[in-house]
């Protein structure tokens, strides 16, 4: 959801820039644009498209200067073009933004009125106009600028350069913003990722923080406009884990890193004991059992949640609820004490999912909130309770699967110590559960290293109008997660489904241009899924079965099956989820769209 970057520094900045914007181009890639200023004046290039237009356009036209912002962005306000695409700007002053000004209606008239004249179509495009205006009757320069973010309504990261000073200002209410620094330079961006190659200390900005930095020092303000330190921490290393090569895509890359993964979080989570150690949420160790456990997400994210439901509450006895964090928010929920939120997500910056946190922890200060987080350092992160973290690592291509089975593999074992600590599992139980999710991390490296066996599935989707998955009990939620991958990436449509619910109107869709994708594990009520298969087949689909079962148990006529090995209750989705991802970046590939970056789509979502 659009991706900021500033700096300024000893030598041009104009590649430091662009370097950058590529790391951030998941966040969005419909546009992007740079300014620099040199010589008192500022100089953009803006190019409509992936950021390799505006690489071109710079290669003929390069900017010079020692300080600059860049933007890649994802619509919001305005259609893709050059025009809406970022730096916006006076002739003083350029601004890169992500997030929404929700009054920006307002100030548009206000400040056409006293003359602005706008070029975009953009909320963005109010702040520098605004900014200037406000420098016209205001001379001490910080208090301007806070005059202005307190005129701004919503949510923003903002990074703003002026013509005629060597300073890069910046400001953090909403939206993810960070400074990083090293004897080079200071920077400003929207991920730790932009400035791994060139910074080596980073500071999270603080909600509602903002400054400006010269090359010698960086000032930062909270939201009332008292001076904040700032607490550089050394930068992470993270730059040789954003290379993709050999692979030809970052998302098939990330579904092979997922045996990895999983040893990876087993490791840090379990020590060869019963007692597995969540060393970021040591309220549970101590907690009593909730009386009601409320998980809340997006996307992908909220499909794990789905499935997490049938292992807590299965074992705990306590109800838990699951909803997708747009409604939740909205729906008024009621909240009892005694409950633990949960939220999930791969950023900890999806807007929608963060104000669901907010709007619990105002509601029921004491309740307990507990985040499943891939980085460390996110807004969701820092405003909950806990964290458990993913240990994933970077995920690049748009479409989520390294986090997401990142995430089934820590709710698992998040199930099972709450199962063990409130004595609804034994010290056996718990081990041979350990056990078999260590045997899914081997299971999930042999699928994948034999990736000619999905290679079978891809034709069957080459006559297609769509596609229907269906599973029950935690495949169901397997099977909209299977049915997401595909759309978003291949953009055919395609419909998670229960198997069991699937005669209550789906059925009608069906003809042998529908494949249907059947999940079918001993775990889960194998007899009634199987009867599912034959009521769909009996109505001329085709089928692909994914399975456990033995060969010799299959049912007859299925048109491509996928042996996967045996799981447990906790473990069997792990392995099911491979074949489904499999599947979506083949007929992806085979379709020619563009896998790690689907139209339309972005992978950090900051507005709501
Ligand atoms: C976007 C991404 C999805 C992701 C969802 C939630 O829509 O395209 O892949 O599942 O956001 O993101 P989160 O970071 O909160 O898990």
């Amino acid at each position: 959801m659009c991706g900021i970057i500033g700096a300024i520094a000893r030598n041009p900045v104009q590649n430091t820039l662009l370097h950058a914007l590529k790391t951030m181009e998941y966040r969005g890639y419909d546009s992007a644009g740079i300014c620099t200023v040199s010589q008192q004046q500022l100089h953009t290039q803006k190019a409509k498209g992936k950021l390799i237009n505006l690489e071109t356009l710079l290669e003929k036209e390069p900017l010079e200067g020692n300080l600059g912002i860049g933007h890649t962005r994802w619509a919001t306000h305005g259609v893709p073009e050059v025009r809406n695409a970022h730096p916006h700007q006076t002739e003083s002053i350029a601004v890169v933004h992500n997030g929404i000004i929700e009054n920006h209606q307002r100030l548009r008239e206000m400040l056409q009125a006293s003359g602005a004249t706008f070029a975009s179509d953009t909320d963005s495009e109010t702040i520098p106009w605004l900014w200037q205006q406000v420098l016209e009757g205001e001379t001490n320069q910080e208090k301007a600028f806070l005059d202005t973010l307190n005129q701004l309504e919503g949510a923003f990261a903002i990074a703003g350069i002026r013509n005629n000073e060597q300073k890069l200002w910046f400001a953090r209410r909403g939206s993810p913003l960070l400074l990083a620094r090293s004897p080079d330079g200071v920077f400003v961006a929207s991920d730790a990722l932009a400035v791994g190659a060139v910074a080596t200390e980073v500071y999270y900005l603080k909600e509602g923080q903002w400054g400006w930095s010269d090359l010698e020092h960086v000032h930062i303000f909270d939201a009332q406009g008292k001076k904040a330190e700032v607490m550089w921490e050394a930068m992470p290393e993270m730059v040789a884990a954003t290379e993709k090569d050999p692979y030809k895509h970052y998302m098939l890359k990330e579904i092979h890193e997922q045996p990895r993964v999983f040893l990876d979080i087993l490791h840090a989570y379990t020590d060869g004991s019963p007692h597995i150690h969540f060393p970021q949420a040591t309220f549970i160790e101590t907690a009593p059992l909730p009386s009601r456990i409320i998980m809340v997400a997006c996307g992908t994210s909220y499909h794990t949640a789905l499935t997490a439901r049938y292992w807590l509450e299965r074992y705990l006895k306590i109800p838990v609820e699951v909803d997708v964090a747009s409604e939740f928010r909205y729906r008024d929920p009621v909240i009892a004490e005694n409950t633990w939120m949960i939220t999930l997500s791969q950023s900890g910056e999806t807007a929608d999912t963060l104000e669901a946190l907010r709007l619990f922890k105002r509601q029921t200060p004491n309740n307990k909130s507990l985040v499943f987080c891939n980085v460390a350092h996110s807004s969701m992160v820092r405003e909950s309770d806990g964290l458990i973290e993913l240990y994933a690592g970077p995920e690049i291509g748009v479409a989520s699967t390294k986090a997401y089975t990142a995430q089934l593999l820590t709710l698992a074992l998040f199930s099972l110590k709450l199962a063990h600590q409130y004595n609804a599992m034994d010290d056996e139980s718990v081990m041979q559960h350990i056990q078999a999710l260590f045997a899914a991390a081997d299971g999930a490296k042999a699928l994948l290293e034999k990736p000619k066996t999905f290679d079978a599935l891809t034709p069957l989707f080459s006559q297609a109008h769509g596609s229907l998955f269906l599973g029950r009990g935690p495949c169901y939620p397997l099977a909209l997660e299977g049915a997401l991958k595909l759309k978003e990436i291949s953009y055919l449509h395609a419909e998670g489904y229960p198997a069991g619910e699937m005669k209550h109107g789906p059925i009608a869709l069906i003809d042998e241009n529908l494949p249907v994708i059947v999940i079918a594990l001993r775990q889960y009520h194998l007899d009634k899924v199987i009867s599912n298969l034959h009521e769909v087949q009996a109505r001329g689909a085709k089928i692909i079965l994914v399975t456990d079962m033995q060969k010799n148990e299959i049912p007859e006529n299925i048109n491509a099956t996928i042996h996967i090995p045996e799981g447990d209750f906790f473990s069997a989705p792990l392995l099911a989820a491979i074949p489904l991802q499999y599947l979506a970046y083949n007929v992806a590939c085979d379709k020619g769209t563009d896998v790690d970056q689907p139209r339309n789509l972005a992978k950090s979502v900051t507005v709501e």
